[in-house]
C-alpha cells in the first residue's frame, strides 16, 4: 500500500502526491462499507480501481482491514485513558499493547 503507507497514515511520497486518505482519521467512520467497497473496486480520482485485480471477497476484507487503522488508534487512546483511570503507569499499558493482549490485536507488522 505505497500510497496509504503501512500504518495507514498515507505519509508517503506517493500518498502526498495523490492526496491518498489517512485511514486513521475518524471521517472514515462516516463512510458505509458499501461506499468504501465501491471506491476500492471502481477507484476514485487518483485512487486506482482494483475490481480487475481483486475478487469481491478480497475487496471486502481490505475494507475491514482499512477500518482497523482507526480502531487501533481508538484502542491506543482507550488504553491510555484506562491507564490514567486505573493509575496504571503508561509504560505497563504500552507493554500490554505491544504484546497485543490488552486490546486484542496489533497489525503494524502485518501490513509490511
Ligand atoms: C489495495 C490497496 C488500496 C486500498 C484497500 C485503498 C483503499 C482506499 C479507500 C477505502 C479510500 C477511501 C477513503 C475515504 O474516502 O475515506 C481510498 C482513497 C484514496 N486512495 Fe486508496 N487504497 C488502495 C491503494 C491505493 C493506491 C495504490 C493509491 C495511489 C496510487 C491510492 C490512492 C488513494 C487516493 C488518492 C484516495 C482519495 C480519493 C479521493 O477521495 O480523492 N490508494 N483508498
Amino acid at each position: 500500500m505505497g500510497c496509504h503507507a503501512a500504518d495507514g497514515s498515507a505519509n508517503t511520497k506517493a500518498g502526498k502526491n495523490t492526496g491518498a486518505h489517512d485511514f486513521r482519521l475518524p471521517d472514515l467512520e462516516k463512510e458505509t462499507d458499501a461506499t468504501l467497497i465501491e471506491i476500492v473496486s471502481k477507484g476514485k480520482k487518483k485512487m486506482p480501481k482494483f475490481e480487475e485485480k481483486l475478487k469481491g471477497k478480497e475487496i471486502k476484507q481490505l475494507v475491514e482491514y482499512v477500518r482497523g487503522f482507526l480502531q487501533e488508534v481508538l484502542n491506543w487512546v482507550f488504553g491510555l485513558e484506562l491507564a490514567a483511570r486505573r493509575k496504571h503507569d503508561e509504560s505497563s499499558v504500552r507493554a500490554w499493547m505491544q504484546r497485543g493482549s490488552y486490546v486484542g490485536f496489533s497489525r503494524r507488522n502485518a501490513c509490511r
